[in-house]
C-alpha cells in the first residue's frame, strides 16, 4: 500500500514536472538560435535592396521570382529563395531575410535581422562605385542607423543583447573579380592576379574588424565561389568549348587560402570571438562539375533565356524565356545559382561552418 502511494505520488509529481516544463520550457528549447541574422554582401545575399537605386544590377521583374510565392519578382536574384531566407529559416529566426531599405518593416522584423547586401558590391571599393551600388562601408552606415532603430524599438540593454548575440553574414568577393578585375584594365595594369588577392583580403579584414569594433561576436565570412566555372564566365573567358575560366578561379581560391589564414590572425587579436571563413568554393565546384549527383541535368547554362549571358536586366520576360523545368539547373539565370542549388549550399553550410557560431 505504502508502496502504491508512493508510486502513485511520484506519478503526480513527475506530471507536474513535465507540464511546468511544457509551460516554460519551450521559449528557451524551441526558440531562434540566435536573435538575429544580419547580412552585408552583393547579389548572392541582397533580397531586393537596389530596387529603387539607379543601377542596371537589379532584377524587381519577372522571370525573377518565379518560384517564390506568389511568383513575385522581389529583387531577390534567383527563382526563388536565396542563402539569406535559408540561412534565417535553418535559425528558426523566420523565413525570409528582408531587404533593409524596405520601408515596410515591422518592428519584429527589424529586431530579427535584416540584409545590407546590395547586388553588384565587393571588397574592392571600384566595384561598387563602377555598378553605383551600396558599398561595403554604406552598407556599415545603413547598420549604424539601423542599430539606432533597434535601440527606438527594444531598449538600450536588450538591444546590446540582440548585437552581440547575432549571427553577421559577409558575403562579397565575386564581383571583384568577375567585374572588376578580368573585364575591366581598372586593377589589372597595376596589380597581377597574387597582389589583387591580397588587396581583396586586405579589404575583407578590415570590414570583419570594424563589425567586430561595432559589438559583432559571430561572424561568418562566405568565401568566393568558383567564379569562373558561372555561365557567364563560361561565355566571356572560357573559350570556344564554354569550359571555365582558369584565371577566374585562381584568384578566387588564392583570395580564400589567404584569407583563411587572415581571419587566424584576427580571431588571434581579438580573442572570443567566433570567426569562420565559410568555404562554398569545394562544393560548388563539384556540383558544377558532377551535377546529376545533386539531381540536375545542366550546370553550364542558366535557365534564363539562353543561359549563356542574360543576368538582371538582361533577362527579363520580354526578351528572355524561361527554361521548360527550372529544377533540373544549378543556375537560375547566367551567375546566379537557382533556389535548389542554393538549398544545398546552406545546407553544407550550415552543418559544415554556421552551427560552430551559434
Ligand atoms: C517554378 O515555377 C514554375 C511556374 O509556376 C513551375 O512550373 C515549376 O514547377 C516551379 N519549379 C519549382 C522547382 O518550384
Amino acid at each position: 500500500m505504502r508502496l502504491f502511494i508512493s508510486l502513485v505520488a511520484s506519478i503526480f509529481f513527475f506530471m507536474i514536472l513535465s507540464k511546468l516544463e511544457a509551460q516554460d520550457i519551450p521559449s528557451s528549447n524551441h526558440g531562434p538560435l540566435v536573435p538575429a541574422v544580419i547580412v552585408f554582401g552583393d547579389s548572392i545575399m541582397d533580397p531586393g535592396n537596389n530596387n529603387d537605386i539607379k543601377t542596371v544590377i537589379k532584377c524587381n521583374f519577372p522571370p525573377y521570382g518565379l518560384n517564390f510565392t506568389g511568383a513575385k519578382p522581389t529583387g531577390r536574384f534567383c527563382n526563388g529563395k536565396i542563402p539569406t531566407d535559408f540561412i534565417a529559416s535553418k535559425l528558426g529566426i523566420k523565413e525570409y531575410l528582408p531587404a533593409y531599405v524596405d520601408t515596410n518593416l515591422s518592428p519584429e522584423d527589424l529586431i530579427t535581422g535584416v540584409s545590407f547586401a546590395s547586388g553588384g558590391s565587393g571588397y574592392d571599393p571600384l566595384t561598387s562605385k563602377v555598378a553605383s551600388v551600396i558599398s561595403l562601408p554604406q552598407q556599415l552606415v545603413l547598420f549604424k542607423e539601423y542599430r539606432e532603430k533597434v535601440r527606438a524599438i527594444a531598449g538600450d540593454e536588450r538591444a546590446a543583447t540582440i548585437f552581440a548575440e547575432s549571427l553577421y553574414v559577409v558575403c562579397v568577393g565575386s564581383d571583384d573579380v568577375a567585374n572588376t578585375y578580368f573585364p575591366t584594365p581598372l586593377r589589372k595594369t597595376m596589380y597581377d592576379i597574387p597582389s589583387y588577392a591580397n588587396l581583396l583580403v586586405g579589404y575583407a579584414s578590415d570590414f570583419v574588424q570594424e563589425l567586430i569594433q561595432l559589438g559583432a561576436q559571430k561572424i561568418g565570412v562566405v568565401g568566393i565561389p568558383p567564379i569562373g566555372c558561372v555561365p557567364s564566365q563560361r561565355t566571356l573567358s572560357g573559350g570556344i568549348l564554354r569550359g571555365c575560366a582558369t584565371p577566374q578561379n585562381q584568384l578566387a581560391t588564392l583570395f580564400n587560402s589567404r584569407f583563411d589564414v587572415e581571419l587566424q590572425r584576427v580571431k588571434a587579436k581579438y580573442p572570443g570571438r567566433l570567426l569562420v571563413l565559410a568555404d562554398i568554393y569545394g562544393i560548388l565546384y563539384d556540383i558544377i562539375q558532377r551535377p546529376n549527383t545533386y539531381g540536375f541535368e545542366v550546370s553550364s547554362r542558366g535557365c534564363c533565356g539562353t543561359g549563356k549571358l542574360e543576368v538582371a536586366i538582361l533577362c527579363n520576360s520580354v526578351t528572355a524565356s524561361v527554361c521548360p523545368d527550372v529544377s533540373k539547373y544549378v543556375f537560375w539565370d547566367s551567375y546566379h545559382p537557382t533556389e535548389k542549388t542554393y538549398k544545398i549550399l546552406v545546407d553544407y553550410l550550415y552543418e559544415k561552418y554556421i552551427h560552430l557560431l551559434i
